[in-house]
């Protein structure tokens, strides 16, 4: 064990890496490195890590707070947090309230379009086939998880997207898209919304320039990104 925790090495995403912290819970890093389009561009950001970390842990306490079960137990250093051990659903969920990225691309649909209700859509967390998307229909065909538990992921996920959403209005911000994850408690097999919470996984928008304050900012070459994430921070006051 020759990582600065002297813990257990789990598994190292792209953006995270997973330690075991003990029987039941985890130890998640945020690293500075940054990827888009699934990894074909790749940088190393300095503080990008510690950021992204302080904005997850807010919106998890928010979260948790208002009722919804996530994993997210306590920070631990400045670029990590203790969370539940869960295994996880290997599902993405996207909310979206505005059209954007590869919703426009697969539509032909002007980026902006404000959409009347909320979309919630799936894809199969699968890096070797580039998370592709899939209905409800085939994850239920695949068995990655039952009909109940998909019916309280969209559940979830459309309640978030009111907290998100209500929460970032009042600091001038739309919450345009997101992604979410869901796992089940090793402890007690209840679903928790796990991974993390931050402008890597979101679309964050100025409610009056329009101006992106998330990835965007990096996958379009349209400015700093550090400049970017500090802005959320600033106007969550973190
Ligand atoms: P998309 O428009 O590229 O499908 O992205 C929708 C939202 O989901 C956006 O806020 C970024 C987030 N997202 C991730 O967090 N991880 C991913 O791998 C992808 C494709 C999107
Ligand atoms: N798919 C993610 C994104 O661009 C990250 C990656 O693919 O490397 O948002």
């Amino acid at each position: 064990m020759v990582n600065n925790y002297e813990l257990e090495l789990l598994y190292e995403g792209k953006a995270k890496k997973v330690y075991k912290y003990n029987n039941y819970k985890l130890l998640i890093e945020f690293k500075d490195d940054v990827t888009a389009f699934n990894g074909l561009k790749k940088n190393n950001i300095i503080n990008k890590g510690k950021i992204n970390k302080q904005i997850s842990s807010h919106f998890f306490e928010l979260l948790n707070k208002k009722g919804i079960n996530t994993h997210f137990v306590r920070d631990y250093d400045d670029k990590s947090f203790i969370a539940k051990w869960t295994n996880l659903i290997p599902l993405e969920v996207i909310v979206r309230n505005y059209a954007a990225g590869s919703f426009c691309k697969r539509y032909g649909v002007k980026k902006g379009y404000k959409f009347e209700f909320p979309l919630v859509e799936f894809s199969l967390k699968n890096d070797e086939l580039g998370d592709p998307m899939i209905t409800s229909e085939a994850i239920l065909l695949l068995k990655l998880t039952s009909e109940e538990i998909l019916n309280e992921i969209i559940s979830i996920s459309k309640k978030v997207n009111e907290i998100l959403s209500r929460y970032l209005a009042e600091v001038g911000i739309i919450l345009v898209d997101f992604k979410l994850e869901f796992g089940l408690s090793k402890e007690d097999n209840q679903l928790l919304l796990i991974d993390e919470i931050s402008p890597d996984t979101c679309r964050f928008w100025d409610a009056h320039t329009m101006e992106s304050f998330d990835k965007d900012v990096y996958r379009e070459d349209k400015g700093d990104l550090i400049t970017a994430y500090t802005e959320i921070l600033g106007r969550l006051k973190i």
